[in-house]
This record gives C-alpha cells, sequence and structure tokens, in this order.
C-alpha cells in the first residue's frame, strides 16, 4: 500500500515512523510519501491561499497548486483504484466500516486542507477520475486536515494484513465494535487488588462462559450509557 499526503505541513507526517507504523514502512506493508504543497507554486511567496469568491472570512486554497500536485503524482487518466481521501468536518463520518474498506486498497492520497477549505472544483476534479472520500472525524473543527489524516492513517493500516502482530485481537475487537457494533468491556490485569481497588471476580473465576456473558453485559451497558444509538431494538 502507498500513502501520500499533501499538505502545508509535511513536518506532521514525521511521526509515521514511529511505532506500528513504522513498522509496517520497514516491514515494506506500507510506503508513505508526504509532499510539501508550496512545491508546486511559481510565486515568490510560494501562495496557496486566496479570498473566497462571494466575499467572508478567512482564505480558500487556491486549485492551481492541486492540479499540478496531482499530474505529477497521479497523471491525470481515470483510475477509480486510486482513493483520494479529503479529511473535512463537511465529510461523511469516518468509521471502522471504511477504515476496514480503505486497508484494502493499493493506493491513498490524502489531501490535507487548511483555512477555510480546498477550493470545490479541485475534489470534483479529482472524483471525476479517482475514488474520493470526504471524511470527517468528528463533530468538531480541526485546524486543518493533517491530524485526521494521521487518524485515519492509523485506522487504517492497523488492519492491513500483516502489521498486527496478533490476528486475534482485530478478530475481537471486530466483534465489540464491528458486527455486534457495541463499546468495548472494561479490561483489567494485575495486580488483582491495587490501591483498593479489585478486578471483579468473574474475570478470576477461570469460567469462560461466564466470563463472555459479563463482557457482553458490560459492553451493553457502557453503550446504552454512552453510545444508545448504536444499540438495535432487542438491547
Ligand atoms: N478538518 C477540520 N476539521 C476536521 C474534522 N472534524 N474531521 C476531518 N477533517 C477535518
Amino acid at each position: 500500500m502507498r500513502l501520500d499526503y499533501l499538505t502545508i505541513f509535511p513536518e506532521y507526517f514525521d511521526v509515521l515512523e514511529i511505532s506500528l507504523l513504522g513498522k509496517a514502512i520497514t516491514q515494506g506493508l506500507v510506503e508513505v510519501h508526504a509532499h510539501d504543497l508550496r512545491r508546486w507554486t511559481h510565486d515568490r511567496h510560494r501562495t496557496v491561499d486566496d479570498t473566497p469568491c462571494g466575499g467572508g472570512a478567512g482564505m480558500v486554497m487556491k486549485p492551481d497548486p492541486w492540479g499540478e500536485a496531482f499530474d505529477e503524482l497521479l497523471g491525470t487518466a481515470p483510475d477509480p483504484s486510486i482513493h483520494v481521501v479529503v479529511p473535512t468536518p463537511s465529510g461523511v463520518p469516518f468509521v471502522q466500516a471504511e477504515a476496514e474498506d480503505l486497508s484494502g486498497v493499493e493506493r491513498i492520497v490524502f489531501c490535507c486542507g487548511r483555512y477555510e477549505g480546498i477550493d470545490r472544483r479541485v475534489i470534483d476534479y479529482a472524483a471525476a477520475r479517482w475514488t474520493v472520500h470526504e471524511l470527517s472525524l468528528g463533530d468538531y473543527v480541526l485546524n486543518g486536515g493533517e491530524v485526521a489524516a494521521l487518524a485515519v492513517t492509523e485506522a487504517v493500516v492497523r488492519l492491513v494484513p500483516g502489521v498486527i502482530g496478533n490476528p486475534e485481537s482485530l478478530a475481537e475487537e471486530s466483534y465489540s465494535m464491528g458486527e455486534e457494533g457495541l463499546l468495548e468491556y472494561p479490561v483489567y490485569t494485575r495486580p488483582v487488588s491495587w490501591r483498593g481497588l479489585d478486578v471483579p471476580d468473574v474475570l478470576m473465576s477461570g469460567h469462560h462462559g461466564r466470563i463472555a456473558r459479563w463482557r457482553h453485559d458490560e459492553s451493553v451497558a457502557l453503550t446504552r450509557l454512552r453510545r444508545p444509538d448504536l444499540l438495535g431494538p432487542e438491547e
């Protein structure tokens, strides 16, 4: 899998070298390239923004540098197997199912906007050639798409086969956040007693059936409390 980032802050992506993602890179499972969008500007100030047509506050990212970056990285031919991710608070909510879909693709280009956003024609141009995903991390506004692109990257890359050592931990997780669509139950480790707080007895009972039932009940209770929107009518 090859990941490209178009951004005016390529240093944001230096963190990809560490942890799980760094391992995936050294193992040759993913290749990452962060590009400074200003490379495709031609004026003395390396301008990437301009005032919004129609007036209003803030600045909008000019289409020209994006177009030239696309030409160089992707050419101009249509190819729906190329995925373009545009993080934006106006996007569709980014969820685990989307991460799973993206973990199977060969090429993703992240377009990280700043200011009031990217000229709409850039996204329309990309959508006419490649597969565009406008994704939102949640109902809040970040200063730009970089942090969102990093979050999407981590969610996607850890699902690439071979990146996580123990596929069982993925299976377990998809049980609690995927198929069942519930929040994860609380977890504990030793010591059994810590600062007057004990691990629930059932987890030390060795009774697998009771443990599974307890975990399910905890998941349902937590989901009811924090995310009732995820519960079906029977729970
Ligand atoms: N860019 C700015 N805010 C964002 C958000 N909430 N999600 C994705 N990209 C963003």
